[in-house]
């Protein structure tokens, strides 16, 4: 259906891609991997006519073709699917499901009923509960993903291009996506898929093609190939202790939160402790108020109860006043809230220390620089030069930088929410280092994520959330993933359920 035949692509410094071949047939989900900048989503872009390559051969069905704009790509069937919704936030569901393809009377401008009833087929049909008539701008993230799947499926499509489409869907929205996929590519639809979730990939693509530094290192079977086997591909070297266990000597109670609720009603009051030293993993599904308890926390929506730090009241009217208490919150949503989208890498890591720097009146150049440079290094960002635009930068690099730019103070807490999102296997077990070793210079980490694996990997303790409260708590050694999946759909711990 497409075959890229030596693909480049520069960028000010870097080649992202460096003459590389892909070939997509009709029918088959063809997976992409590859650390943090290794050029995926460069070669998703050159593929849905985003971006022109440099030098390199398109063909369409066999005939060479310049894939000039999204535009055309869309008028030849390729639809893309990013991780961050892209939708036009003041109009409503249904016309932002049939942009640029909306139904028009003749003579009369658009057909809004018929709009209306094929919208609420298309959304009816893949079960997102959403009024049509509402303003996208005002759903939840999630619900706008929904929508956004909704629309790319349901164009019609003869490539879907899925950009980690799923790395911030919950795991049942995620499940539903797969399905949707599963029946475009039965009815003969080619399918690409980046995903740093390993276990998604096995479970729907049929062949792989990895990618290391932008060049092609192999392409290869997938249910065959055993997972350290690609994982070696991607990154080059054998990797072992994925997750290191430490032993944990609790410590004094560094946070204590009592009685503490999201204004909003998502977050009901919750009491917890969490020790100097200790990682306490949050899990529950999407809408289980484990969101809000980060949110609330890095005082980024309204709440009331009590939280202490060190024994002192922490003030979490805003995120400003969370940071000053000693609370250090990473959002799930980077685009939001975390990063300075329009400033430099430098930039976005010496917010965290500027404080310092300047405390004698003025910046001071040289160690600014160096202690950019350090950062860089310690957190092994991928970029042509500090002074890029972090916006410039690959997904996963730009976690690195709001998770670095936290670790770099001195806090307290620390409240991360779905930390290792679009981070490469490689990256992660090194965040997973970083983690620990806060922890055991003093640090209260909490860690909230959907991927349960990950949180046994790194906490000493699992609390479970379910509608809005703590009901399941479990010491992290020897706990089954099913034990937690179990509370986070029931609410109810399996013992008790007996
Ligand atoms: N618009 C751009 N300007 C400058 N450099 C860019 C731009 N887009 C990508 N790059 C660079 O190209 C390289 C490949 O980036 P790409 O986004 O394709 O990586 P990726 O494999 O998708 O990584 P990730 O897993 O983190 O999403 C990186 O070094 C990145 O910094
Ligand atoms: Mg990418």
């Amino acid at each position: 259906m497409l075959r890229l035949t030596g693909i480049t692509k520069r960028f000010p410094g870097v080649v992202a891609l460096d003459g590389v071949d892909l070939t997509l047939h009709a029918g088959v989900v063809h997976a992409l991997t590859g650390e943090n900048g290794s050029g995926k989503s460069t070669l998703a872009r050159i593929a849905a006519g985003a971006l022109a390559p440099d030098a390199g051969r398109i063909e369409v069905d066999g005939v060479a073709r310049t894939l000039g704009s999204p535009k055309q790509a869309l008028a030849l069937g390729i639809v893309t699917i990013t991780q961050e919704p892209m939708l036009a936030p003041t109009l409503s569901v249904a016309e932002n499901l049939f942009i640029g393809r909306l139904p028009r009377r003749r003579m009369r401008g658009i057909h809004w009923t018929k709009l209306r009833a094929d919208a609420r087929e298309v959304l009816d049909r893949l079960r997102v509960h959403v009024d049509e008539r509402r303003a996208v701008g005002q759903l939840s993230l999630e619900l706008q993903q929904q929508v956004e799947i909704a629309r790319a499926v349901s164009s019609p499509s003869r490539l879907l291009i899925l950009d980690e489409a799923t790395s911030s869907l919950s795991q049942a929205t995620t499940s539903r996506l797969l399905e949707v996929v599963e029946h475009l590519r039965s009815r003969g639809v080619a399918v690409l898929m980046i995903s740093h979730r390993l276990h998604e990939l096995y479970g729907t693509a049929s062949t792989a093609t990895v990618l290391r530094d932008g060049r092609r290192v192999a392409d290869v079977p997938l249910p065959s190939t055993p997972e350290s086997e690609l994982v070696r591909l991607m990154v080059g070297r054998e990797l072992r202790d994925y997750y290191r266990k430490r032993a944990f000597e609790p410590g004094e109670t560094v946070l204590a939160v009592e009685g503490l609720r999201s204004r909003d009603g998502m977050l009901r009051p919750t009491t917890l402790r969490v020790r100097r030293g200790e990682i306490v993993g949050v899990a529950g599904l999407a809408g289980s108020g484990k969101a809000e308890l980060g949110l609330a926390l890095g005082g980024a929506i309204p709440s009331e109860g009590s939280v202490r730090v060190h024994g002192r009241p922490a003030d979490l009217s805003q995120p400003r006043a969370a940071l000053a208490s000693g609370i250090g919150f990473v959002p799930d949503d980077r685009k939001r809230a975390a990063l300075l989208p329009t400033r430099s890498v430098a930039e976005n890591f010496s917010v965290a220390w500027t404080g310092e720097l300047t405390r004698a009146g003025l910046l001071d150049l040289r160690s600014e620089r160096r202690r950019v440079a350090a950062a860089i290094e310690r957190y092994d960002v991928l970029t042509a030069s500090p002074q890029r635009r972090i916006t410039a930068l690959s997904g996963g690099n730009q976690q690195k930088v709001v998770l670095g730019r936290v670790f770099e103070r001195d806090l307290d807490v620390l409240v991360l929410s779905e930390p290792t999102r679009g981070i490469d296997i490689g990256a992660k077990s090194e965040i997973y280092r970083l983690m620990q070793e806060r922890a055991e210079r003093g640090a209260a980490i909490i860690v909230i994520s959907s991927e349960v694996a990950e949180l046994l990997g790194i906490a000493d303790r699992i609390l479970v959330f379910f509608r809005g409260e703590v009901r399941g708590e479990f010491p992290a050694a020897g706990l089954e993933e099913e034990q937690v999946a179990h509370v986070a759909v029931s609410g109810v711990p399996r013992e008790r359920a007996a």
